[in-house]
């Protein structure tokens, strides 16, 4: 998705901004530009494609300035083309702007504009706003930019900075996130932290509404009536070797390794082994108002919904409350049915996810109590709900998402314990659960040695076309992660089933071709999953099963096995989601793929 960075100080604003923009790379992008102010003008540099694209220009054609500002684009509006990259600016070349988020009024503000004689070169939302800017400057950026911002509807993150009132960048943020770096005599702008986490770890997440002005004396902020607001600067805590990718080949597999450690770290100082329950300081929620309530709804996209699909049978199964599983973007549109007594659970990896945000939202208008289980801290989820748990998987950089689902699953198990708990679930049972949580680490760092195992399985699947994942029960949802996991990187298509399902219409595609990922845990439907194996077994597919255990029940019916060390049934889903991501990786890698950062994927999608 797109990202935006800026820089204003005593330094070269270039080597800031384009390595800012390096570090976004990860959210997922298709162009890239820049603007910096000269000391007599604005020079802007744009290019289709990487960032090596754009460098290139900037190595044929060099411009140098202290402040500039400089961002990654994610097409929407208009083809992914040099002309639609930004930073867009007005009629006269004075004023330069980036932009995430979507303007919807944009084509009638466009007629507007251009019936008063502005010329747009884009196809773009953004260069309305250049124009809409241009035509309230009187003076003063940080005036015409909320003069300007009167007129829009939809979401923005902007920087801004124009010729006429040089040195200074202005920065607003509606419904897409916007921080401000402060350094020494140095400040910065960008939409994500890792931008420019290099330079300084002081940082003030904007809210929206919230316009920034920096220049090199200082930074204020202000509202939309041009007010001024004091906003609390936070410390940033974790690393840029965190985000590096530590010796791995890729982000994506430095982060399924760190797998073991991320779970731990979900866990860390919440489980109370000796009552069975855990402890979750952001609930704020007494126990008594936990109790209130009468149903769950969860709500979420891509990979945090399959994490929200085990939450679902984790909660019914432990807690006896009812539980449905939405997608947000689904969820914002329909009806729902929310009372004061619905908990509304809200999953995140970025926490910024505009259809999840928007659902939250609306589940908070309709007097839900909202709680976001959300991995980027600071995000707007995390701001916005009523209460929430962070997963603290630490930085997640692959486009896949792998350690945020592996810890989105502890953090809802965190959560089921401590409502079972409070309603039906013995003390002994919550211990067991407990124990089972505290060996996962260690059992998942034993699935990964066996990596190369996988590998040569990957060798064997690399060509093929099509891809069927099975599983039942609480592995239901791991098929479908092991499924989305190989299409978004591989571009194999696969499908998730439920294992009985399957002879509904998918087995009519089954023949020696397809490869069929079972997973099989010796659990209560195993039973069952074995007739599933032998009935695709009998039409020719090749199985690879996902087991626990030795299963005589298996023998002759599978072609592959990959044995997970056994755990309690609502924890498989954890150990067994590392050897499809393994899979998916490693058939990628084969593949040619760009394994972080596949083809028209985004990190985070911040817009509708
Ligand atoms: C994008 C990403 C997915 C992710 C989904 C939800 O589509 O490519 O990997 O699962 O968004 O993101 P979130 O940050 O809300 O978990």
């Amino acid at each position: 998705m797109c990202g935006i960075v800026g820089y204003v100080g005593p330094n070269l604003a270039n080597p800031v901004l384009v390595e800012g923009l390096r570090r976004l790379e990860y959210r997922g992008y298709d162009s890239a530009g820049i603007a910096v102010m000269n000391g007599n003008g604005l020079e802007t540099r744009k290019a289709a494609g990487k960032i090596s694209r754009l460098e290139e220009e900037l190595a044929a054609s060099p411009i140098s300035g202290n402040t500039g500002i400089a961002h990654t684009r994610w097409a929407t509006h208009g083809a992914p083309t040099q002309c639609n990259a930004h930073p867009h600016v007005d009629c006269k070349g004075h004023i330069a702007v980036v932009h995430n988020g979507i303007i919807e009024n944009s084509s009638v503000l466009r007629k507007q504009l251009e019936a008063n004689g502005h010329k747009f070169v884009s196809e773009t939302d953004t260069e309305t706003l250049a124009h809409l800017i241009e035509e309230a400057f009187e003076g003063s950026l940080e005036d015409a930019v909320i003069d300007a911002l009167q007129e829009v509807e939809g979401t923005y993150g902007i920087a801004v900075i124009s010729s006429d009132d040089p040195d200074k960048i202005v920065a607003a943020r509606k419904g897409s996130p916007l921080l401000l770096g402060i350094g020494d005599n140095e400040f910065y702008v960008a939409s994500d932290a890792s931008a420019i986490l290099a330079h300084t770890r002081d940082v003030i997440y904007l809210d929206d509404g919230d316009i920034a002005v920096l220049d090199r004396k200082g930074y204020h902020v202000l509202d939309e009536r041009s007010r001024r607001l004091s906003r609390k600067v936070s410390r940033i805590d974790w690393d840029l070797d965190q985000i590096e990718r530590g010796g791995f080949d890729h982000f994506m597999l430095k982060e399924i390794f760190e797998q073991g450690a991320s779970i731990e770290n979900t866990m860390r100082g919440r489980l109370l082994d000796g009552e069975g329950t855990s402890k979750l300081g952001g609930i704020n929620l007494s126990d008594e108002e936990l109790l209130q309530f009468d149903n769950v709804v969860i709500t979420a996209c891509g990979t945090s919904w399959h994490s929200a699909l085990i939450g679902e049978h984790m909660l019914e199964e432990m807690a006896r409350i009812p539980v449905e599983v939405e997608y947000a973007s689904e969820f914002r549109y329909r009806n729902p049915i929310i009372t004061d007594r619905t908990l509304c659970i809200v999953i995140s990896q970025s926490g910024e996810t505009a259809d999840t945000l928007a659902a939250m939202r609306e589940a908070k208008n309709r007097g839900a109590f909202t709680y976001g289980i959300v991995n980027v801290v600071g995000s707007s989820i995390a701001r916005e709900s009523d209460g929430g748990i962070y997963v603290h998987a630490g930085p997640e950089i692959g486009v896949a998402s792998t350690k945020a689902f592996t810890c989105q699953v502890i953090a809802l198990l965190l959560f089921t314990l401590k409502l079972a708990r409070l309603r039906n679930l013995s003390v002994v049972r919550g211990r067991e659960i407990i124990e089972a949580m505290r060996a996962l680490p260690a059992q998942i760092r034993k699935i990964l040695d066996s990596a190369p195992r996988i590998e040569d399985l990957a060798e064997e699947f690399k060509d093929s076309t099509n891809f069927l994942y099975l599983g039942r029960g609480y592995n239901f949802p791991t098929a479908l992660e092991g499924a989305l996991k190989l299409k978004e990187i591989s571009y194999i298509h696969a499908e998730g089933y439920p294992a009985a399902e399957m002879k509904h219409g998918p087995i009519a595609l089954i023949d020696a071709e397809m490869p069929v990922v079972f997973i099989t845990p010796h659990d209560s439907v195993f039973d069952k999953v074995v007739s599933n194996v032998q009935e695709v077994k009998a039409r020719g597919a090749r199985v690879i099963a996902i087991t626990t255990g030795e299963e005589p029940a298996l023998a002759g019916k599978i072609d592959y096995e990959i044995r997970i060390p056994p755990t309690i049934e609502m924890l498989i889903p954890v150990l067994a989601v590392v050897p499809l991501q393994l899979l998916a990786y490693y058939i990628a890698v084969k593949r040619g793929a760009n394994v972080d950062q596949p083809r028209n994927l985004a990190k985070s999608v911040t817009v509708e």
